[in-house]
């Protein structure tokens, strides 16, 4: 959550920093600014709403080399042109931006900053009055900086800037992402490489609690102590075409597209030069010594840890248990002798797991990151990774990593399995392609999906999805897909709950989405969508080929019935998605939110 980009280099800053938040709207968009310094000291512009707003301020007559940018998803104060980073001490000698979250923000205040008057109500500018306060009482910038962030608790990737010293950025890290990106003459900073793959894919990591100085030609990483680390750079694989809208109205609908192409490209990943699919060495050991596992994730990722749960415990016959990765640090279960920890996440980056991560490793605990971003904060501080290959998902809403998470816990399983020698009952490459190709038929079929959308969704204030076994899970996600981008209160139920209570919030009309793709569970759940029907429900029943009825509005196309998540989910996500646009909605950026959650 929020942003951050800055450029210290040979040409004028402002535009590479604008096309950088822009690339880090996905962190956040309530509000954004920049501040650049030249000769003549700092300038600071900012502004409430999007990147497009901070552009219509940005003085195209102030030319300056170094600068620093940010783009916020508020956590301490409303969104707000006053509460919008940059910040400045009181004498504007220092400009600071930050992502994260200051937990003693308020102690701070209260025993350094009593005689400061604070114009925001941020947790940031707390850090940057200190900064101006140590370097009142003689410390210079870099030690002011470092004192500072001694005295911190909690997260922070921040940049600052001096303004009696154009050729420097500060910077330094703790529990929020940031990375410093070289080039020939200049470098840069930035929360995520994507921001600055316009001018540079040369980029260092940076851990927790390390202080850099970033100039012109020359970046020095210290500790907090002062030791200095020698860290060479890595090259972001990333092609700037693949975080491109391209043709695409939303970034949404072009990630839902992608899907098929993901699930090819994870099958050629994963499968050996003999045709096999594999998985290193290590983590099959993992798996097998363990006689429990923890799946961790968040929201979409957490769906799709259910669903992970039945492959794993129906092939590689292991106890699974699925855990909110904000609930685990309460509410921790009674762990088993020899738990394995798998955590599930797109960004690799949200703080409620990474916490939890933490947790674990302090215990000893062995622990696998399933991420869609190699090299990120879970993927590195895990004993083991496997990748999604999803490509960039910029939307706000997870479509194509939540298909990939699925696929990918499915190879695990299925190679667990053989590995125990156990027999697996299908072919899985063969059935995954048999899911690419369905995939392709249902994003071939976007009409039926838009009419299902206004006919059902258009005006409906609330709107519940059901199902039975594992496409209650879809549905879950289903509901959360529509309430997140449509903002229409949606729910998902298992079938043989309804009657338990739920079924007292049906009235006259309510959409009732339905799926029904288990033979085994399909005469139940038909059975609960006539009881909805009987208390004036509107059904929409999406079943799977060969359990289809007439009374049926869609049915997708056969896979095999472990795998039926995979393509259910397509439907869910595309009339979502029209249900947004036909309630005009801003499908890519919906209110409240950003993609990578990286506060607890
Ligand atoms: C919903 C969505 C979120 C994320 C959740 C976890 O569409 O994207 O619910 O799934 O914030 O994020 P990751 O997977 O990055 O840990």
């Amino acid at each position: 959550m929020c942003g951050i980009v800055g450029f210290i280099g040979n040409q004028d800053s402002k535009e590479i920093l604008l096309k950088g938040l822009e690339k880090l709207e996905y962190r956040g968009y309530d509000s954004a600014g920049i501040a650049v310094i030249n000769e003549n000291g700092v300038k600071v512009f900012k502004e409430k709403g999007r990147i497009a707003d901070l552009r219509s301020i940005v003085d195209e007559n102030t030319l300056a080399s170094t600068g620093i940018g940010h783009t916020r998803w508020a956590t301490h104060g409303v969104p707000s042109t006053v509460n919008a980073h940059p910040h400045q001490s009181t004498t504007a000698r220092y400009t600071l931006v930050h992502n994260g979250v200051i937990e003693n923000y308020d102690l701070l205040k209260r025993e350094y900053l009593q005689n400061v008057t604070l114009i925001s109500d941020t947790d940031t500018e707390v850090i940057v009055q200190m900064i101006e306060l140590f370097a009142k009482d003689g410390l210079n910038t870099e030690e002011a900086f470092r004192k500072t962030l001694t005295l911190l608790k909690g997260s922070y990737a921040l940049a600052l800037l001096d303004n009696q010293d154009n050729e420097t950025i500060y910077v330094a890290k703790n529990k929020s992402p940031l990375l410093v990106g070289l080039g020939d003459d200049f470098n840069v900073v930035a929360s995520d490489a994507m921001a600055m793959l316009q001018v540079t894919n040369q980029y260092v990591e940076l851990m927790d609690k390390e202080i850099v100085i970033v100039k012109k030609n020359e970046v020095t990483i210290q500790t907090l102590n002062g030791e200095i680390i020698n860290r060479a750079p890595y090259t972001a694989e990333l092609d700037a075409s693949d975080i491109e809208k391209g043709t695409y109205p939303h970034y949404m609908l072009k990630e839902i597209d992608e899907q098929p192409a993901v699930m090819r490209k994870i099958v050629q990943k994963y499968q050996s030069e003999q045709g096999q699919l594999t998985i290193s060495e290590d983590i099959l050991q993992a798996m097998n010594d363990a006689d429990r596992i923890y799946i961790i994730a968040a929201g979409t990722s957490y769906h799709a840890g259910l669903v992970g749960k039945q492959f794993i415990e129906k092939m590689a016959k292991i106890p699974v248990e699925v855990h909110i990765s904000s609930e685990f640090g309460y509410n921790m279960p009674l762990l088993s002798e020899k738990p394995l920890f798998i955590f599930i996440s797109q960004s690799g980056e949200t703080a409620d797991s990474r916490a939890v991560l933490v947790e674990v490793k302090e215990k000893g605990y062995k622990a696998l990151t399933i991420t869609n971003v190699p090299g990120s904060t879970l993927s590195r501080e895990a004993d083991y990774t496997l990748l999604l290959h999803a490509g960039p998902e910029i939307a706000v809403a997870s479509t194509k990593a939540y298909t990939a998470q699925l696929a990918v816990l499915a190879i695990l399983a299925e190679v667990t399995a053989k590995s125990r020698g156990l027999e697996v009952q299908f072919d899985l490459v063969q059935e995954l392609g048999i899911v690419a190709n369905a995939m392709d038929v249902l994003c071939g079929a976007k009409e039926d999906f838009e009419n299902i959308a206004r006919e059902f969704l258009a005006t409906t204030r609330n709107c519940f999805f059901i199902g039975r076994g594992i496409d209650f899970y879809v549905g879950l996600e289903g509901a959360l897909k529509l309430k997140e981008i449509s903002y229409i209160q949606a729910e998902g139920f298992a079938g043989g709950e309804l009657k338990h209570g739920t079924i007292a919030l049906i009235e006259n009309g309510t959409p009732i989405i339905a799926l029904a793709t288990q033979e085994s569970v399909n005469l139940s759940i038909r059975g609960n969508v006539k009881e909805v029907v009987a208390r004036g429900a509107n059904p929409c029943i999406i079943s799977m080929k060969g359990l289809e009825t007439d009374e049926d509005r869609f049915t997708i196309p056969e896979v095999h019935e472990l795998l039926t998540p995979l393509i259910s989910v397509v439907p869910l996500q595309l009339i979502s998605y029209y249900a947004a646009l036909h309630r005009d909605c801003d499908v890519d950026k919906p209110r409240n939110l950003a993609k990578s959650v990286t506060v607890e």
